[in-house]
């Protein structure tokens, strides 16, 4: 089951984002996590849309200090972006990197994904996969985001949460090359619209492919705290606008989880 740097490159290589023959595009058989690798890249001045994908993880990361489980079978991959400043914030990256993820993988596949705010991606609200945003912190010159993306595609997903991968949701085995290319061009799709159009379009996007509706009730775990709260829908940075006892506030993706249930 091993990934082709060859077969990926070549799926790649007409979208001018990733070099011109796919050559911004690497595969590891084995990594500590493509986000450590990905971040010396990104200090060493590498391109826009330079991509590091690797077979498994041997210390995958997840949102919140989690770590995330990367056996050989998924697709681990971050991807390496350079917006300006005024288009970094870390919410509404995480906002269209899941929305270009939901939305290539079901055109691709034609399963229906939803997002669950801000990176989950979710089959019948089971947790198919998940998205990490790592920006460069401030003081650094260089101006960075590092999107990592992590599917469940045909190795067996954890059971600490409910989860699903792409093979079981359609009863076979999907070809890594074709599902990491896809995951790839639909980022970068999604990015461009960011970009040109501007948060908008995404987050109505986003509205449409949401697991939780507006009106919804929804529980927020921040820290030791956990709350119920209504979703009032996203604001223009891609935060979550929920209200609590009467008052609006907006949650930032670094800070929270939401859960469908309460404890
Ligand atoms: C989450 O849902 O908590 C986000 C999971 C992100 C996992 C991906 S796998 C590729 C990249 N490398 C990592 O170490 N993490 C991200």
């Amino acid at each position: 089951m091993a990934i082709s740097e060859r077969r990926l490159r070549r799926e790649l290589a007409r979208e001018p984002f990733f070099g011109d023959e796919g050559e911004r595009v690497d595969v590891f058989p084995e990594l500590s996590s493509t986000m450590d690798v990905m971040r010396e890249r990104a200090e060493s001045g590498a391109p826009e849309g330079t991509v590091v994908v690797s077979e498994r993880q041997l210390r995958g990361r997840g949102r919140r200090g989690r770590t995330w489980s990367s056996p050989v079978g998924g697709a681990w991959l971050s991807l390496l972006l350079r917006p300006e400043e005024e288009r970094r914030p870390v919410s509404s990256l995480s906002v269209l990197s899941a929305v270009g993820t939901a939305r290539a993988l079901h055109e691709a596949y034609g399963v229906p994904i939803t997002v669950k705010w801000p990176n989950d991606l979710l089959i019948n609200r089971r947790k198919l996969g998940g998205i990490l945003i790592d920006l460069a912190s401030s003081g650094e010159s260089l101006t960075r985001a590092i999107v990592g993306v992590g599917i469940n595609v045909n190795n067996e997903p954890p059971e600490r949460i409910p989860s699903i991968s792409l093979s079981e949701a359609l009863g076979r085995p999907v070809e890594l090359e074709a599902c990491v290319a896809s995951i790839l061009r639909g980022i970068a799709h999604w990015y461009g619209t960011f970009l040109t159009e501007g948060f908008d379009v995404v987050r109505g996007e986003w509205e449409r492919l949401s697991a939780v509706d507006v009106g919804e009730e929804i529980w927020v775990v921040r820290q030791d705290e956990r709350y119920e709260a209504r979703v009032r829908g996203l604001s223009k940075l891609g935060e979550l606008l929920v209200e609590r006892d009467g008052r609006t506030e907006s949650l930032v993706a670094e800070e929270v989880t939401l859960r469908f249930s309460g404890p």
